[in-house]
């Protein structure tokens, strides 16, 4: 397939931020973006055109059904040089979320070719600030229009692109709720793939936990409310004395890029990593004792997120005396010098776009 380029004339580009640290995250976007359609078994119309709205009709299948998918991911410039990072396990679980949601494959090979295209064309926007980046949102959404539920028969798949600020402000620890109440994904559910209703689901609990001063929601297990899964868009480590771990990866939780990049970093590092199941008794009996001595959160936008406090059940445990944990600081600062270019790419994740 052959990508057509329609590109917006240079005086009606729009102007870039003057100070991407300060974005909110997601607010700007680029003056062009990839889109593609899927129609009779097939995709078809690449096209690295303006960044455009969409027009709807109302009885569009993903307005009612939810049938839509998306993935998360970062480039970094550095001069001329603009790098991504493990972008094919990006549209690689972005298939795997397709196939739960009904939906068609994408080629990976030539999604990640468009990807770059649109990146050439957009190279100006990409910030190069430290802490900053240019967050790519690829997405996939059900257009047929039907309001019986089934499975669409036509799709767009596009990216669009958003300079960036780190997703939170700063690198502080940050205190977070423990969830007794509600569950973020269930045992068959869909907590695996990146699903546009997994989120909708998260703003009550989002909301309730912002009025009480927490940034994040800590979830549990859905069966039993006693083993821990994610926090809030992140997945979960915790360091219990020279052991770090992270919940194993089930069809509840979200199989994470940076997750899995941590994992290996920390292992390369000397440091025990067990993917394995663990009770939040046994968390908060480890801050209670010292045991515990970091937790973090992970994820694209936010790549690493030092937790200071856990509040649950009425009681606040604060971790190390809520300072940011040597093995958090170092995972960060190890990550994101992979990332950007500036550490050396021991595993071969950095992909240079020439
Ligand atoms: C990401 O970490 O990239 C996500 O998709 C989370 C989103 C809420 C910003």
């Amino acid at each position: 397939m052959d990508i057509k380029f329609e590109l917006v004339p240079e005086d009606q580009r729009k102007p870039k931020p003057n100070d991407p640290l300060n974005l909110d995250f997601g607010s700007a976007f680029t003056d062009h973006m990839f889109s593609m359609k899927y129609s009779d078994d097939c995709w078809h119309s690449p096209l690295v055109g303006p960044y455009t709205p969409f027009s709807f009709d109302p009885a569009t299948l993903c307005l009612h059904y939810g049938q839509g998918i998306f993935e998360g991911m970062k480039a970094y410039r550095r001069g001329d040089r603009v790098f991504l990072f493990r972008p094919e396990k990006n549209f690689e679980r972005l298939n795997a979320s397709a196939d739960r949601m009904v939906m068609p494959q994408i080629s990976v090979d030539f999604v990640l070719d468009s990807l770059k295209q649109l990146l050439r064309v957009e190279s100006d926007w990409i910030p190069q600030e430290p802490g900053t980046s240019l967050y790519m949102r690829p997405t996939m959404i059900a257009t047929e229009v039907r309001l019986g539920l089934r499975s669409s028969h036509e799709y767009i798949f596009f990216i669009i692109l958003s300079p960036v600020g780190l997703y939170f402000k700063d690198f502080v620890p940050v205190g977070i709720l423990v969830s007794d109440k509600y569950a973020r994904s269930a045992s068959g559910g869909v907590g695996f793939a990146k699903t546009m209703g997994n989120y909708a689901a998260s703003l009550l609990p989002g909301k309730e936990a912002a009025e009480l001063g927490f940034s994040q929601v800590m979830y549990l297990d859905s069966h039993e409310r006693k083993f821990i899964e994610e926090a809030g868009t992140m997945n979960i480590f915790i360091l219990f004395d020279d052991e770090l771990v992270t919940p194993p990866l089930t069809d509840t939780i979200l199989p994470g890029i940076t997750r899995d990049s941590l994992i290996q970093l920390a292992r390369d590092s000397g440091t025990t990593v067990n993917e394995r199941s663990v009770s939040i008794d046994e968390v908060v009996e480890g801050i209670k004792s010292g045991k515990v001595l970091e937790v973090f959160g992970a994820g694209t936008a936010a790549i690493v997120a030092p937790i200071g406090t856990l509040f649950y059940k009425g009681e606040s445990f604060t971790v190390a005396d809520g300072e940011i944990g040597i093995i958090t600081q170092r995972l960060f600062d190890e990550l994101i010098g992979i990332q950007c270019g500036e550490k050396e790419d021991r595993h071969g994740w950095v992909v240079e776009i020439s």
